[in-house]
Formats: C-alpha cells, structure tokens, sequence
C-alpha cells in the first residue's frame, strides 16, 4: 500500500523541497497549493527522480475551501501518513496600513487552515489506527518579535500554542505533532511579502543583516526538517542549526533585552517614515 505524505505550499521554496525530499524517502506526496503549473514543475521534478506524486490546487487562504478539500483528499488519499501545514505568507509595514482583506487572508492561510487541516487530519489518523506526523511550519519570528510583521508574528505565535497543545492530545494515539521554527530562509517568501506603502519605502524585509542570523538554503532547512520527521522517536521543536538554536535559547532567557535592542533599531530605521493613518 502507498505511503501518503501532503504537503502545502509545495509550488516553491521550503515546500517543495520538503516535498522532494519526502519523495526520495519512498512516500507518494500530495503536493497542495494554488499555482498548478509550479505544482506541475514539482511533479515532473520528482517523476524524473522515479517517484509519483499528486497535484491537488487549494486556496487556503479561503476556509470553506479548505474544510471541504482536506476531507475529500483524506477520503482519496487514505494511508495519509504525513501531513506538513508548510504553507505561508507574510504581509509588512505598520498595522494601521494593512487592508482589512490582507489581514484575513494572512490569518487564514497561516493559522486557520492549519489548524483546520489538523483536525481533519488527525481524526482521519486516530480512526484508521495511523501513527503518523502532523508537521507545522512557524518560524523563529515567535521568540524575537519583528515590528511592521505583527500579523505574521501572532500568526506564527498562535500556531505555535496550537501545536504545543495538540502535540500532548496527539501522543496517547502514537501521532506526532512537530513544530518546525526556521530563521532565514532564501526562497520567494521575502521577495512575496504584502508590503504597505511605508513597507515599500524601507525596502528589504527589515530583518536585521547580522553575522548571528545565518541565511540558510531551503534544500539543507528541508532535509534538516525531513530527517526528523522520519524519526519516530522524535516529537519536538525543530529548529535548524547551532546558531539558530543558540539564538532560541537568548531570546528566551533575555526577552527584555532583545526587545529593548529591537526597538531602538526600529525606531532608528523609521525616523523618516511617516505612516499613511487612513
Ligand atoms: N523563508 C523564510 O525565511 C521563512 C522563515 C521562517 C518561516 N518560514 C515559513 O516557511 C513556510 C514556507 O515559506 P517559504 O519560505 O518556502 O516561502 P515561499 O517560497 O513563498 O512558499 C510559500 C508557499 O505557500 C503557498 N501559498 C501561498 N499562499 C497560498 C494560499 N492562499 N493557498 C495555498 N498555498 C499558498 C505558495 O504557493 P502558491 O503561490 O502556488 O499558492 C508557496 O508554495 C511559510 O509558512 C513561511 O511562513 C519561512
């Protein structure tokens, strides 16, 4: 019987070489997100490495969606073995400019439908007896706060105490849930963040370039990700790299400090921005 393995967000970046790497592993991957043709680009990719896997389109950003697409790929798709809740968005710049539209749809994509997939997920597992992984992609956002990225941040903060939760729910029925927190990442996530009008005027993302923060590749963060996933001893945090790791463990012991240094540099950074209030 195929091993299934879904995974979001896998038309590019971590996704998809999360997907890739699950392949190689032997599992038959249902690779979900809107972009049919990148989700094709992924699909031949891993047909030419000799293995089979599924495109299924889905905006998670729109619930409904989501609620009626995750049972009917369950159905589908029945020894779901893994499921990564990898896809995300970000959107920067002051609050007060965001779209009321943009604030839903990030909210939605990065926190509802994961939770949502959860659910469907793990019930689907406890009642067909699959002692299996729910993986969720955070970020290491959680633990040092960036402003102009409060929506992303409380999106990622939220998944992370529903993660921790679900994690001890899920353990009496043999069901990892794993919550993965990378720092940077180099693929289209930056170069995709919703940007408001003072947003654009600063231009990169506004992570600080730092010699502490390493930039790492999605391929090494998705074979990091996908070796723990395969360890069924494993039932944690994932986070990627001894600096990264260190950094965890400062943010967590010092948080006044960091918060304090996070906020001098901003209001440094901003002191010629002047908000639109609209
Ligand atoms: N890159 C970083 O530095 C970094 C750091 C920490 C955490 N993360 C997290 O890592 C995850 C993967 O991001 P990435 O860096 O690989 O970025 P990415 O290359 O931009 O990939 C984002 C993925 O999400 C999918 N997606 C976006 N909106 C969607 C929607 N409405 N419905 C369904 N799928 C949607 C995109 O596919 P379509 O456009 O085809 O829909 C794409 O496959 C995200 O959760 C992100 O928050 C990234």
């Amino acid at each position: 019987m195929a091993r299934y393995a879904l995974v979001t967000g896998a038309s590019s970046g971590l996704g998809r070489d999360i997907a890739i790497e699950l392949a190689m592993k032997g599992f038959h991957v249902v690779l979900c997100s809107r972009n049919s043709l990148a989700l094709q680009e992924v699909r031949d990719h891993i047909s030419g490495l000799g293995r089979d896997s599924s495109i299924e389109t889905i905006d998670l950003s729109n619930i409904d969606e989501t609620v009626s697409r995750i049972q009917e790929l369950l159905n589908k798709y029945r020894n779901m073995e893994i499921i990564v809740n990898n896809a995300g968005a970000g959107i920067y710049g002051p609050i007060v400019e965001y779209q009321d539209r943009d604030i839903v749809n990030i909210i939605n994509l990065n926190y509802v439908s994961p939770v949502i997939i959860t659910k469907y997920g793990l019930a689907h597992m406890i009642r067909m007896g699959i002692k299996g992984a729910i993986v969720n992609v955070s970020s290491l956002i959680v633990y040092t706060p960036i402003p102009w990225f409060s929506i992303y941040t409380s999106t990622k903060t939220a998944l992370k105490g529903f993660t921790d939760s679900i994690r001890i729910e899920a353990k009496p029925y043999g069901i990892r849930v794993i919550g993965v927190y990378p720092g940077y990442v180099e693929t289209s996530f930056h170069r995709n963040l919703i940007r408001t009008k003072s947003g654009e005027k600063i231009g990169d993302s506004g992570i600080p370039r730092n010699p502490l923060v390493p930039r790492h590749s999605s391929r090494y963060v998705a074979r990091y990700v996908v070796g723990k996933i395969l360890d069924e001893d494993f039932n944690g945090d994932v986070v990627i790299g001894f600096r990264y790791k260190l950094l965890r463990i400062l943010a967590i012991l010092f948080s006044p400090l960091i918060y304090r240094s996070l906020e001098s540099s901003f209001i440094k950074r901003i002191k010629t921005i002047e908000p639109a209030v609209g």
